[in-house]
């Protein structure tokens, strides 16, 4: 065993609601471990400093950076991905707003911002233009498809309000 393999340590992620067991390296990111490890490659890595929010999921329904925090810390806590997001093959209301609205053009921003958009919505089931834009910030379209996100958000709020999810 070398020294990498002997500072491995046994975690078990509950991802989704199933859990994920592997040997993490201390230093290993929650994003890197989720797509490389855990096969939820739906959780996009752009910048991996924090500065994009491709790659946001939420732990214990906060939306969170993944590419910031450490995998080896996150036992115990309830992680959601972009995959746990429809259920039985139908959509999640976001991501049928997603779709409605053109909320994607390239998609790579989608995942993280679907996931900022869920978690504002069950602390806010109607938010404001200003709110929306505030709990997106830490979220980049680099193809500046911004109009069409918010009004994604704006119709999945009333599709959540409607369904009373
Ligand atoms: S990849 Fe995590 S914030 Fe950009
Ligand atoms: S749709 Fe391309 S980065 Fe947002």
């Amino acid at each position: 065993m070398n020294r990498d393999e002997q500072q491995k340590k046994l975690i078990h992620l509950t991802v989704n609601g199933e859990t994920c067991s592997l040997h993490v390296e201390p230093h290993w990111t929650l994003s890197k471990v989720l797509r490389n490890d855990c096969g939820h490659t739906g959780t996009k890595e752009g910048c991996g400093e924090g500065a994009c929010g491709s790659c946001t999921v939420l732990i214990d329904s906060v939306a969170v950076p993944a590419c910031m925090i450490l995998a080896v810390e996150q036992e115990g806590k309830d992680i959601e991905t972009i995959e746990g997001l429809s259920k039985d093959g139908n959509l999640h209301p976001i991501q049928e707003a997603w779709l409605e609205e053109y909320g994607s053009q390239c998609g790579f921003c989608s995942p993280g911002m679907i996931m900022s958009t869920k978690a504002l919505l069950l602390k806010n089931a109607s938010p404001t233009d200003d709110e929306i834009k505030e709990a997106l910030g830490g979220n980049i379209c680099i193809c500046s498809n911004y109009e069409h996100i918010i009004n994604a958000v704006r119709s999945a709020a009333k599709k959540m309000a409607k369904e009373q999810i």
